[in-house]
């Protein structure tokens, strides 16, 4: 078995982590403390050619396999999860528009989000209806050329600065579709960024769609295949929050480490103490666990193998580990550890979602026994 990285693939690596190590660590804490949209983070990606990391060269974009999408997250996220988390939900939507649209969708929208003006929101989820895609209200109700969209959707990031809204709406009995909504749409209102605990710099709204009017050939796919559109797209958005979570763990490890080493307890280094080498070693089994497993799975998307089953075990035990990794950073660095001086108090906060959003770790597990039961 041959696990050696691409030139292509340890080129978009490297590009990532210089932009993280040289940019984006320091920014991360004020972006943070301001919940300030990592406008800058943005551009940088899309001058690397970045932000359309996946999409076709005949569109603009960098043609990136998955391995190498995973590899460049991974580094970001290391740096600013919010800005990782901006990066691949852009990744979802260009990656679900190249799949799914026809010709003149990808024409228009496919440049369009390689651009920081142009960023792609995923528009699932509402306030009566996360886990359980299957109970959504938001209608859509077809009118001569175009549909009406009236409803509501709640979650939704980067809906401040997205240039297009990938939106599921129901159009029939038991039939829900999808439809690209541009920024700016009469009908459709953006509401206010959330106050969130963690993974602040990315903005995460509610939507209101009243008489929000879309040309009907906006939508994408076929009537009713929605939520086959959206569950796809999330199989590889999986991926993307998997990779996220591995580079938080190895930004908790890094902490962790130079940490230890420099801080003394009873006489010594803390480092030298075994309650503390065992933390250090925990994590770091976790990331090569969680690494390895979402570079894998990564890779059996690109060989075009069924993925769904490894999609979900990896993004459930690298955000798990993600977790367990940061509660072990804040331990390690005590009572520092809990003030906001500290970038292991950050790297707390923004693990937590990632053990909800994308699908949460119960709907990870449902995903995986349906598979191994089947
Ligand atoms: N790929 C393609 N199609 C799929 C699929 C997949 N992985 N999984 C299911 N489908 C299809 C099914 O074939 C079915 O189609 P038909 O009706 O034509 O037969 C349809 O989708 C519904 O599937 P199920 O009958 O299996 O639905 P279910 O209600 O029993 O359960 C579920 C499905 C796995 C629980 C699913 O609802 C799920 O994954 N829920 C979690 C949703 C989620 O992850 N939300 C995250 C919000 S988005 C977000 O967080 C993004 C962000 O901005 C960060």
């Amino acid at each position: 078995m041959d696990l050696r990285l691409s030139e292509e693939q340890e080129a978009a690596r490297e590009t990532a982590r210089e932009l993280a190590e040289k940019k984006l660590l320091a920014r991360a804490a004020k972006l943070d403390a301001d919940e300030a949209f990592p406008e800058e983070a943005v551009r940088e990606l899309a001058d690397l050619g970045l932000l359309g990391m996946m999409t076709p060269e005949s569109h603009g974009g960098a043609a990136l396999d998955t391995v190498g999408y995973a590899l460049s997250l991974m580094e970001i996220a290391r740096a600013d999860a919010a800005v990782a988390v901006t990066l691949s939900v852009n990744n979802l939507v260009a990656e679900t528009i190249t799949q799914w649209g026809t010709d003149a969708q990808r024409d228009k929208y496919l440049p369009l989000l390689n651009t920081p003006e142009g960023l792609g929101a995923f528009a699932l989820t509402e306030p009566g209806a996360g886990s359980d895609v299957k109970a959504l209200r938001c209608r859509a109700a077809r009118d001569g050329d175009s549909y009406v969209l009236d409803g509501e959707k709640t979650w939704i990031t980067s809906a401040t600065h997205a240039g297009v809204f990938l939106v599921m709406a129901v159009t029939g009995e038991k039939e829900t579709s999808a439809f690209l909504v541009d920024k700016g749409t009469a009908g459709m209102t953006v509401g206010k960024p959330e106050p969130k605990m963690g993974q602040r710099g990315s903005h995460t709204c509610a939507l209101h769609f009243s008489g929000c009017r879309v040309p009907a050939a906006n939508l994408l796919g076929k009537p009713g295949e929605g939520l086959k559109i959206a569950l796809s797209a999330l199989d590889a958005g999986r991926i993307g929050i998997a990779s996220l979570s591995v580079g938080l763990i190895r930004a908790c490890l890094e902490e962790m480490t130079r940490y230890a080493k420099e801080r003394s307890a009873f006489g010594k280094p803390i480092a030298e103490h075994q309650a503390v080498q065992w933390m250090i070693a925990d994590t770091a089994v976790e990331h090569e666990a969680a690494e390895a497993l979402t570079l894998t799975t990564a890779w059996r998307r690109d060989v075009g193998q069924p993925f769904t089953e490894k999609a979900a075990m990896a993004k459930l035990l690298a955000s798990e580990a993600a977790n367990r990794s940061a509660y072990r950073a804040v331990q390690v660095f005590g009572g520092y550890g809990y003030s906001r001086e500290y970038r292991v108090e950050r790297l707390y906060r923004d693990a937590r979602v990632l053990t909800l959003y994308e699908g949460t770790s119960e709907i990870q597990r449902l995903v995986i026994a349906r598979n191994v039961l089947a």
